[in-house]
């Protein structure tokens, strides 16, 4: 085959696995895994999480590192080569990632706000007020857009440009970024880890955070969040493992990366629950309150009750730059993870543009659509655009992702590429999971969404306001099937 000859390479696997976990680790973790955490109940959240990761996460994983590693093509033609119907499905996973992205880059856009006033602790003693109406000057409703706020906007901007800074030569760039902006977070993390679970008051926190409250399990809403939160945390049906794993020569092994990106992954995510529920045992012991008492959960749950912690600790403003520069650097390698992806789905298409180009347009969009999230009425679109796509955009391209591979392409044909390349053989269990339990359990919990989604809505906005959301999903949805397609032939015998 021709273009593998020319196709980028990443310099080596570990390369690739710094740059696959560097996509997965994220926010995700550290801002969204503990707040849905504090949100449905603490520990109970822990045991749909792991359940959907082992059932859902990691079979899906390994899907979609072999089919790109196979086809050696990005999303678009990797679908189409199975049937030129699907490129709309991959199109719509890369759209409904970069709306992820155009309100991810926001929260980094905050980060770095609170990092800038970290040395002198700005927040400390009101630090509500901080984030409401400094940081954000948020609107009293979702109608009231309340003017941008600058100084959000121009953070905005320094963000986009890091991100167009690491991918604008593709694999090239990134391979080198990730070798700083995947370990150094990691280590800040255990730095954090050592300073919260020395804390006076840490194990009451870690008991909320580990102790499941089994009622809560009854509620289906807890179950799609969890389910949607392993789609978001391993960038899964955003069509990015795709496109990274299409990188890779065709010999790699495809079960032994899915299993390293989907462990450290989630050990990640469980130590940032430790950081952050360790430090809220101590907040709620040094104001003498409960823990689920320290403050109304949801996206501020790192923006307000965490910097609060932090301005109560001795070494305030050195444990605030870690923190937010540990949230900065974790963001950044999943920001431009979706960028490269949209970037190499196009180069697949239209070899002769060049990246840098083609990265700064992709960049500008992004930016541009951004805006609406540093107005003051931007954390409640944020809220409803996360809500809608993650829930209701990607649990619908994971089903459809597995319709293509378990109905079409067949998964004894994929799985036989999967072990001839992987040391680490998968098993009949995993043809059952794709074909069956995977898309049965997210139709299911689909079919839930959609019937609450129509009789409760969202967090009480106005319909119109949850219209916006419903654009989010469908919208991108019309594009993606209308964009044309041709026939992409490619000999992929194994
Ligand atoms: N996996 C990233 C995280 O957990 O922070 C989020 C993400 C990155 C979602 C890239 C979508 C995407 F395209």
């Amino acid at each position: 085959m021709g273009v593998e000859k020319i196709r980028a390479r990443w310099p080596s696997r570990f390369v690739f696995i710094l740059a696959a976990v560097g996509s997965a680790v994220g926010l995700g973790n550290l801002w969204r895994f503990p707040y849905l955490t504090y949100k449905y109940g603490g520990g109970a959240f822990l045991i749909p999480y792991l359940i959907a990761l082992f059932v859902i996460g990691f079979p899906l994983l390994i899907l979609e590192f072999a089919l790109g590693q196979k086809i050696q093509r990005a999303a678009v033609d990797a679908f189409a080569s199975v049937k030129k119907q699907f490129a709309g499905v991959a199109w719509w996973a890369l759209f409904s990632g970069f709306l992820v992205i155009t309100y991810y880059a926001v929260v980094m856009a905050w980060a770095l706000k609170y990092l800038a006033s970290s040395l002198s602790v700005a927040w400390s003693g009101n630090s509500e007020g901080f984030f409401f109406n400094n940081v954000l000057g948020l609107s009293e409703s979702a109608a009231v857009l309340g003017g941008i706020q600058w100084p959000l906007f121009f953070a905005l901007i320094l963000v986009w440009l890091m991100i167009y800074f690491s991918v604008f030569k593709g694999v090239k760039s990134v391979g080198k970024v990730v070798l700083i902006t995947m370990p150094v977070p990691i280590i800040l993390l255990f730095v954090l880890l050592f300073r919260a679970l020395t804390l006076e008051g840490a194990g009451t926190g870690l008991y909320y955070f580990l102790i499941p409250n089994f009622a809560a399990l009854l509620d289906p809403q807890v179950w799609v969040a969890a389910f949607s939160q392993i789609f978001f945390t391993l960038t899964l049906a955003f069509g990015v493992m795709v496109a990274y794993a299409s990188f890779n020569d065709r010999h790699q092994d495809v079960s032994g990366n899915a299993l390293w990106t989907a462990v450290i992954n989630s050990l990640v995510s469980i130590v940032s629950g430790f950081v952050v529920f360790a430090t809220l045992g101590f907040m709620s012991m040094s104001k003498g309150v409960g823990v689920p008492d320290v403050v109304a959960s949801g996206p501020s749950l790192a923006f307000v009750v965490f910097p609060e912690a932090l301005s109560l600790m001795p070494w305030a403003p050195f444990f605030s730059v870690l923190f937010f520069l540990t949230l900065l650097m974790l963001g950044i390698d999943s920001a431009f993870s979706i960028v490269e992806a949209i970037a190499a789905a196009l180069k697949d298409k239209f070899g002769k543009i060049r990246r840098e180009r083609l990265t700064f347009y992709i960049c500008s969009i992004g930016f541009l659509l951004g805006i609406i999230y540093t107005t003051g009425a931007g954390l409640y679109f944020l809220d409803i655009v996360d809500h809608f796509v993650t829930n209701i955009a990607i649990l619908t391209v994971g089903i459809l992702q597995c319709i293509m591979i378990g109905w079409v392409y067949g998964t004894a044909r994929l799985r036989r590429y999967i072990n001839r390349v992987s040391k680490f053989q998968i098993g009949k269990w995993w043809d059952v999971c794709i074909k069956y339990v995977t898309p049965l359990i997210l139709l299911t919990l689909l079919i839930f969404q959609l019937y609450t989604e129509f009789t409760t809505p969202y967090e009480g906005y106005p319909t119109w306001a949850l219209l916006v959301g419903w654009g989010a999903v469908l919208i991108p949805l019309v594009i993606a099937f209308l964009i044309p397609q041709a026939e992409v032939l490619i000999d992929d015998e194994d």
